[in-house]
């Protein structure tokens, strides 16, 4: 870990309040010099850290960056997502630069953040509209071993951590629409773009791209989704910290996908059902050139919906578009 995410370990650890210099000092082998350069710095990127005699250096705000150190300190215990966090300050798609580490190797649990991207895209082709600095814009490499067709689950665990992390960091309560919308008074405030590569029966790695509107305002969106997407800013009426919900939701997701790989989706299903607007409606989904009617009944133990459709059967829906009926 470098010297500067030890530093905000330790200021945020202080018991009270403040760590001495001399005590950073000793705790990172560094000289007392060596300790203020790196306050300096950190003060530069926007760290407001206070320095008394009595106190010592105190940690009082923290700036709305994304600093890939101070996100894997914050992250000591996860055991797989969000070990290894990469910040760009911009890219084409995070999907993408994922996809080209998945390819050099690199370990599952790989999270890669972009401020900004030129090229984010959403579902079924969309574009993602990504302004720098007021969105979680990050995609979260895995290689889960298991059937492509239980990738599903993983589209699942991400979206139950999402409502989790947003509840815990706001306060608002969001709601899931299957298979990866997330809502918050039927507008969309977050959407996850799961790609994967695959043999016939295996999962080679897969790529969760997640997009969280936090603070953009409504004139931040196209005008043709102004209606239909807000951001959590909008939503809560304040400003939303965005290295703090970005730990909250690795942090969430990393305990469900704990969970998937210990084969106990079904305690993540639990907690998605409850959560999903989506269920108990009757929906339509269009499916490729397919479109289907019926009632949302319940979720399948691999992730996909089950709808009772028209004709009286039960039909399995693993990807689509659904749009809630009356
Ligand atoms: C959707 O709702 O259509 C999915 C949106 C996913 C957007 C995220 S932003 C990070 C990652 N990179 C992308 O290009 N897309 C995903």
């Amino acid at each position: 870990m470098s010297i500067d995410a030890q530093i905000l370990m330790a200021l945020r650890s202080a018991k009270n309040g403040g760590v001495s210099g001399a005590d950073l000092s000793e705790k990172l082998g560094i000289s007392r010099a060596a300790v203020w350069a790196r306050i300096e710095e950190l003060r530069a990127l926007g760290y407001d850290i206070q320095a008394s005699p009595h106190v010592g250096y105190k940690l009082v705000s923290i700036p709305d960056v994304l600093h890939a150190d101070d996100l894997r300190s914050r992250l000591q215990d996860v055991k797989v997502v969000g070990r290894d966090i990469r910040v760009f300050q911009e890219t084409t798609s995070t999907n993408d630069v994922v996809e080209k580490l998945a390819r050099d190797g690199v370990k599952e649990g790989a999270v890669v953040f972009a401020e900004s991207q030129s090229k984010g895209r959403g579902r079924l082709g969309r574009k993602w509209v990504s302004p720098p600095g007021k969105g979680l814009w990050f995609s979260v490499l895995l290689r889960p071993n298991f059937h492509p067709l239980c990738t599903t689950q993983l589209t699942v665990a991400s979206a139950t951590a999402l409502v989790r992390a947003i509840r815990s960091q706001t306060g608002v309560q969001a709601e899931i629409k299957w298979p990866n919308d997330i809502l918050i008074c039927g507008k969309k405030v977050a959407g996850i773009l799961t790609e994967l590569s695959a043999e016939i029966d295996s999962v080679k790695y897969v790529i969760i791209g997640i997009g969280v509107d936090v603070n953009l305002q409504n004139s931040d969106f196209p005008p043709e989704v102004r209606n239909i997407a807000t951001s959590l800013q909008v939503e809560s009426r304040r400003h939303v910290n965005r290295a703090d919900l970005a730990t909250a939701i690795l942090r969430e997701f990393d305990i469900d996908y704990g969970r998937i790989c210990a084969g106990q989706f079904e305690k993540v299903a639990e907690q998605w059902e409850q959560q999903c607007s989506t269920l108990g409606h009757n929906v339509c989904i269009r499916v490729g050139d397919r479109t289907v009617y019926g009632h949302a009944e319940a979720l399948d133990t691999d992730g996909a919906l089950l709808v009772r459709t028209q004709h009286g059967h039960l039909e399995r829906i693993i990807g689509g578009d659904v749009t809630l009926e009356k």
